[in-house]
């Protein structure tokens, strides 16, 4: 296996996704902070600096801003970063195309020169009555491909991220429907451009029901059909799958990620996980006080012990043995 790859699947060990750079403005306003750069900083080096981070987390993927300030500094974990540009319109649609892929090459360079050795790029799909089209499919996910050639070519590992919004009152059924299409495109045009599926990370969505359903799904259920849409589209060769955590509640992301480990059975992959909210949302809020006057950084200590609370859970769930 590539080492690189082996280092991010150790056991026990998952992904820090902390390359947000819209959403974490809502979180920092949601504990009664403003997002400034100043703060930010001050933020990534406080969970950074979590004591024993390294038994938790295998690897962090920052953004672009964060890699440049040199924030993250811990040699025993191994960094990323995230390289997409975000989303514009499609087609004058509501769905929302990926972009960055013109300036990527020479941005490349200058991670892997700032010391990354994997990549990620995320796509968005809606579901809805009419989305994904396929024309829209097609489009995004043939950038996707591209992306990771181009990462390969530099000897980095590329992170594949197709996420199947949880936004919508659509059911399991249809969430499994549109993962599976979507998975199964995006791995035929991976082998198209000559992709190494055994130097690629996929990470995904678990299968739920759209989040204004109504509808709760038990963790089994959860894992049943997740299972079902993976086995049925992701090839053997890849070597591992990590979950983003989508906006679920961090109870509810853990809690699901542990009974598809647990009920993965034969499939050929390693699981693991690469949240950001569901292991920043407690952290986050103990950093910032629990109630007003919020003056982040005279919570550190509480802030760090959130964190570990939940990364232990999460590791452990990871193995399956919550
Ligand atoms: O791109 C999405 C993030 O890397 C994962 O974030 O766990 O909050 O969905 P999430």
């Amino acid at each position: 296996m590539n080492e690189t790859v082996y280092k991010l699947l150790v056991p026990y060990k998952g992904i820090l996704a902390a390359d947000s750079t819209g959403g974490i403005k809502k979180r920092f306003e949601a504990v009664g902070l403003t997002f400034t750069p100043e703060l930010d900083v001050k933020y990534k080096e406080m969970i950074f600096t979590t004591p024993s981070l390294e038994q938790f987390i295998s690897g962090v993927i920052l953004n672009d801003t964060n890699i440049r300030q040199r924030v993250f500094n811990n040699n025993g974990i191994v960094m990323g970063i995230k390289v997409d540009e975000g989303l514009e319109p499609f087609n004058n649609t509501e769905e929302q195309i990926t972009k960055g892929f013109d300036s990527l090459s020479k941005r490349l360079d200058e991670y892997k020169l700032l010391g990354a050795e994997f990549t990620k790029w995320r796509a968005v799909i809606k579901i809805s009555d009419i989305f994904p089209t396929d024309i829209f499919l097609d489009e995004t996910l043939s950038k996707m491909a591209k992306y990771a050639k181009l990462v390969q070519s530099k000897d980095m590992i590329p992170i594949v991220e197709p996420e199947v919004l949880l936004d919508g009152n659509h059911t399991t059924t249809r969430c499994a429907e549109i993962t599976e299409k979507t998975l199964k495109k995006l791995f035929e045009l991976l082998l198209l451009e000559g992709v190494d599926l055994t130097k690629v990370i996929l990470k995904t969505n678990m299968v739920l029901p759209g989040k204004d359903s109504n509808v709760i799904a038990m963790p089994l259920e959860v894992a049943g059909a997740t299972l079902r849409a993976l086995n049925a589209s992701v090839p053997k060769e890849v070597p591992g799958i990590v979950f983003l955590s989508g906006g679920q509640s961090a109870d509810d992301a853990t809690n699901n990620l542990n009974e598809i480990v647990k009920t993965k059975g034969d499939s050929p992959w390693d699981i693991s996980f690469s949240f950001e909210r569901a292991l920043q949302v407690e952290v986050m809020k103990e950093w910032a006080g629990k109630d007003l006057p919020a003056q982040a950084g005279e919570n550190i200590p509480r802030a760090h012990e959130a964190f570990l609370e939940r990364l232990t859970k999460v590791s452990k769930a990871r193995m399956g043995e919550l």
